[in-house]
């Protein structure tokens, strides 16, 4: 089969450069490895939770001997959002083809592996399942340990995965960590690798649903990020004064759905929306503007909702009284957001770790967590079942 997105090669991150990763999550500059010591131990990580499908061994020390991230972003496009129906159907197709390029590029078999771990909350109930049975299976016919892994505590473990090497053995923790995706906007405190209590996140939308939200309004395509990103390299953050909701108030907690409709209501005016009038697939609703009319309200769209992010990441760590921020999430791929949050880490004077953009969208590298568990002993029944519930 052929793996759109997948990256041609096997990999060891005995020194992780996080700037080396491919698109798909793979390092991509590094050697095969000839020989395997013995006593290593082999996970393999199963990643489904909403439209990538993505499997990759890794190792007690967290070293990525195979990763594979095949995208659907282009099953999704003319819906300009995930369609839960499309997704489950994608993964059945593409899973098992994945686990089999992630070994093959590993240079191991199935029964070298030593466990099984499959993300298996949150995310989409049908996508879940499909790599939870794929999971299951494997663990049954192998007799391998089965691990469960929490998404949103494996989107701020990748941040552990890419700085390895400057980290204390303990990796990042305790730090305020942030999640920033397509479903969720949260903080918490990170008290250890699988030990997180919420400090609070969003009120309404995720703020990457607002990118994707804000992107199919201006005719962009999904998903809306990187579509925005792109269309903002060329505007003006100043040309428009949108709402940043909450910044100023001491709770932590986000809102991004008044952001999406102060962008509704600059395009369409008050109460003159014409969903009715949208073009192909039902998403486009943009009226007559100009290109660069588009890049200044995604210029002002981004610099609003990463003044957000950004606002409140301070205040978490000054309330909680911590020194340390990790970031991870599909939105934490964002440029500009990685910009402020690097100038407001030099003058709020704390430690920055945000994972490498191609491990910020989802991929099964940050499914290492899972050796985490596995030290822990904490392994799973056969009956295990999907949390598909939305954390925010
Ligand atoms: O973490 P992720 O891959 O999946 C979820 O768990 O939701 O995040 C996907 C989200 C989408 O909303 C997408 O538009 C957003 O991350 N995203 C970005 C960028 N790349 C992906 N948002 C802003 N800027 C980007 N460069
Ligand atoms: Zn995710």
């Amino acid at each position: 089969m052929n793996l759109p997105g997948a990256c041609g090669s096997v990999t060891s991150l005995q020194k992780p450069q996080p700037s080396g990763y491919s698109s798909d999550g793979v390092q991509c500059n590094t050697v095969r490895l000839t020989s395997i010591p013995l006593s290593m131990l082999r996970i393999l990580t199963l990643e489904t939770t909403c439209d990538e499908t993505a499997a990759a061994v890794v190792t007690d020390s967290l070293e990525v001997l195979g990763s594979v991230v095949v995208s659907q972003d282009s099953l999704h496009q003319k819906f300009g959002g995930v369609v839960p129906e499309i997704a489950s159907r994608a993964h059945l197709e593409n899973l098992l083809p994945v686990i089999d390029e992630t070994l093959r590029r590993a240079g191991i078999s199935l029964t070298n592996l030593d466990a099984i771990a499959v993300a298996t909350m949150p995310g989409l109930a049908g996508s879940l399942l499909v790599g939870l049975i794929a999971a299951k299976t494997l663990a049954l016919v192998l007799q391998k340990p089965l691990i469960a892994v929490n998404h949103l505590q494996a989107h701020i473990y990748a941040c552990k995965v890419a700085f390895k090497a400057e980290l204390p053995d303990g990796g990042p923790f305790p730090c305020v960590g942030l999640i920033v995706s397509g479903g969720h906007t949260s903080l918490y405190r990170c008290n250890g690798a699988i030990d997180f209590t919420l400090l609070g996140g969003t009120i309404d939308d995720a703020a990457g649903e607002a990118f994707d939200k804000v992107a199919a309004m201006l005719g962009l395509p999904y998903p809306g990020g990187p579509s925005i990103q792109k269309a903002a390299a060329t505007g003006n953050p100043k040309a428009y004064s949108f709402p940043r909701s909450l910044l100023h108030e001491d709770r932590l907690a986000f809102s991004f759905s008044g952001l999406k409709t102060a962008v509704r209501y600059h395009l369409f005016g008050v109460g003159d929306s014409k969903p009715g009038s949208s073009g192909a697939g039902g998403v486009s609703l943009i009226p007559p503007v100009s290109e660069s009319e588009v890049s200044d309200i995604a210029a002002s769209f981004q610099e609003a909702a990463v003044d957000c992010l950004v606002g409140k990441s301070v205040q978490a760590l000054k309330q909680i009284g911590l020194s340390t921020l990790c970031v991870g999430g599909g939105v934490a791929a964002n440029a500009r957001f990685r910009k402020k949050l690097e100038d407001s880490a030099h003058k709020n004077d704390f430690r920055l770790y945000m994972a490498p953009p191609a491990l910020c969208t989802d991929n099964a590298v940050m499914g290492a967590i899972a050796v985490e568990r596995y030290q822990a002993g904490l392994f799973e029944p056969l009956d295990l079942d999907v949390s598909p519930g939305l954390v925010r």
